[in-house]
């Protein structure tokens, strides 16, 4: 079988919304990520995180224990209709910068029996071979035990490796790419490339935060980055918060990021 090319753009829930602020939108930010995509002429999907629109909610009613009372329901509609609006607020703004984006609801393409989570994907394939930028999000998904859970942008994403032929992985985060803990400083220092091998051996320095995230943060991150090595030829981690670095990677150029090497690099 032939697969697809593609690039995929993660945008944490942290670089386009305010994760301590119940549904707030950092405009301004996500307004200049669209705006470095304006001329990308490669294929590439686009998954957002759910920040404030999600995770809040998603603590409050224990979502991702799965059902346990009727009173989690009202939990799973508000965070749809949440993450509903914040897709559209970031298809709208795609839109204005040129791309020709169109929305696709996670929870209305894939459903989870046991561990496994299965995805119709015909339709992102369709509109990536006419040119169309297919936008995901994270989301509450339906399964068949639990009743319901959380997946996040991350685990979408190690499905659509298994399906597509994923170049590169891009991150937007909030911080500069991972960091390690160094001897000589208090600090971590940002790792700027590691290969297959030597990102199997990283231990991550988590950067201390207050808010809410019901996904695991950087920690999880690493997890599902180890998975995608396996299929995927880069992942880049970038900070979201400095748009210009999107543009800069996605030209090849040399960024502040930490670039690790996928197996079939090795
Ligand atoms: C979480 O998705 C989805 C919900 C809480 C509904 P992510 O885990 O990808 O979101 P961020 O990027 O951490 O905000």
């Amino acid at each position: 079988m032939n697969r697809i090319s593609v690039s995929i753009i993660k945008l944490g829930g942290s670089v386009i919304t305010d994760k301590t602020s119940y549904r707030k939108i950092r405009r301004e930010n996500l307004s200049k990520i669209c705006n470095q995509l304006k001329n990308v002429n490669k294929p590439y999907i686009v998954i957002h995180g759910a920040g404030s629109f999600g995770h809040i909610i998603a603590e409050k009613h224990s979502i991702q224990a799965g059902f346990e009372d009727k009173n989690q329901l009202d939990g799973i509609v508000k965070i749809r209709q949440d993450m509903a609006s914040l897709s559209q607020e970031v298809i709208d703004c795609l839109i204005e910068n040129n791309v020709k984006a169109i929305g696709f609801q996670t929870s209305a393409l894939a459903f989870m029996t046991g561990a496994e989570v299965e995805y119709f994907l015909n339709p992102i394939e369709k509109s990536l071979t006419l040119g169309v930028c297919p936008v995901l999000s994270g989301d509450v998904l339906f399964t068949e035990e639990g009743g319901f859970t959380i997946h996040s942008g991350d685990s979408i994403i190690t499905h659509l490796v298994k399906h597509f032929d994923v170049k590169q992985v891009i991150f937007l985060t909030d911080v500069d790419g991972l960091f390690e803990k160094s001897d000589d400083s208090e600090e971590g220092k940002l790792v700027r490339e590691l290969n297959y091998n030597e990102f199997k051996e990283f231990k991550v320095e988590e950067i201390q935060s207050e808010v809410i995230d019901v996904t695991g943060s950087m920690k999880g991150k690493v997890d599902e980055i180890s998975t995608l090595l396996e299929e995927v030829e880069q992942v880049v981690i970038i900070n979201g918060l400095i748009p210009e670095r999107l543009g800069s990677v996605l030209k090849n150029e040399n960024e502040v990021s930490t670039i690790i090497y996928g197996k079939k690099s090795t």
